[in-house]
């Protein structure tokens, strides 16, 4: 008998020190296995006296349903320990501050489009807009220049391609085929500024594929080149906030506008081009059935991006468009 007591102690023992399921698994074999044990004390009762045999039978049973208790009760043990240390690691912290979303931004040349916008909007101008896929038409016949005419070599045009739809499309190179269609379907007076964006077969530091520009047009009866210096003077004080600004406007040729210049503004020691511009031409509002013995005026188109670049002092345009955060952040 004192043998029973002792293996029971010992396995209380023993289970108590185990950490690991498994392991706890294991050794309960060692007591209630085939040769664990308590089975061999099983075995021993036949060797004992028959009178015997129940009493020590029914103290063997106790002791295997004490073990058993020990060991469901090790096992609860430890999965509770388990259950502890998986709750501390996936802990919330419910009194945290929430992480918040981002708050966005404008982009560089939107926030110059809201500008350039705003400031026309105060000298009289209205937006108007027009389609990115042009035709062939709008964006090169209608402003002077017919087909083989040289100054379309100009322009590094993207065609589309299985083109069926009657005439030649493409994505528009400049904003200028919006002046078209707007004295197409308004008369004079005329004063609007028409932004988007334009295509052309380009790709380095200072030319994207895809770039901005924003066509201004101001079309009446007393209208002259003295006004067009003046609104497009006047427009670049007020973007760049500066009154001593220089602007100059230096002869230049496009077959929309006669005479034509290049607008140049004053940047440091030099000059920087930025624009063209020009008297609209006869044949231009001829296209339109426009009166240009009535009806004259000027014209101009302007790189939005460029804009961008001088007043944020950007020197690469490739930036605009490649969307990093860490550089569109800086504008925020
Ligand atoms: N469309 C011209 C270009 O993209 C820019 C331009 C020049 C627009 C003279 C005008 C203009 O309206 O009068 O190169």
């Amino acid at each position: 008998m004192q043998d029973l007591d002792a293996i029971v102690k010992d396995a209380f023992a023993v289970f108590a020190g185990i950490n690991d399921a498994d392991e706890l698994e294991q050794t309960k074999a060692r007591y209630l296995g085939k040769t664990g044990a308590l089975t061999e004390q099983l075995k021993g009762l036949g060797k004992l006296m028959p009178a015997d045999r129940p009493a020590m039978g029914a103290r063997i049973n106790a002791a295997k349903d004490e073990l058993e208790q020990a060991l469901s009760a090790r096992r609860e043990h430890l999965q509770n320990v388990k259950l502890e240390a998986k709750l501390k690691e996936e802990s919330l912290d419910v009194t945290l501050p929430g992480r918040g979303s981002g708050v966005g931004g404008l982009h560089p040349v939107s926030r110059t489009l809201e500008r350039v916008e705003q400031i026309f909007h105060s000298l009289g101008f209205e937006v108007a807009d027009g389609p990115e896929i042009e035709t062939d038409f709008y964006n090169f016949t209608a402003l002077n220049q017919p087909e083989n005419h040289p100054a379309r070599s100009m322009h590094d045009t993207f065609y589309l391609q299985g083109d069926n739809a009657g005439g030649k499309h493409l994505l528009r190179t400049h904003t200028s085929p919006i002046q078209v269609r707007y004295m197409e379907s308004h008369k004079p007076p005329i004063r609007i500024i028409a932004p988007g964006r334009v295509y052309r077969v380009d790709s380095d530091a200072t030319h994207s594929p895809m770039f901005h520009q924003v066509e201004g047009l101001w079309i009446d009866e007393r209208i002259s080149f003295a006004n067009l210096k003046g609104v497009v003077t006047e427009f670049f004080r007020l973007f760049f906030e500066r009154d001593d600004l220089q602007v100059r406007f230096r002869p230049s040729f496009f077959p929309f506008t006669e005479p034509s210049a290049e607008i140049d503004m004053s940047f440091g020691d030099g000059w920087l081009e930025i624009g063209g511009c020009g008297m609209v031409h006869p044949s231009v509002l001829k296209n339109v059935n426009i009166d240009s013995e009535q009806f004259q005026g000027f014209a101009f188109g302007m790189g939005l991006d460029r804009l961008t670049m001088l007043r944020y002092g950007v020197n690469d345009l490739r930036l605009f468009f490649e969307n990093d955060l860490r550089f569109l952040r800086q504008f925020r």
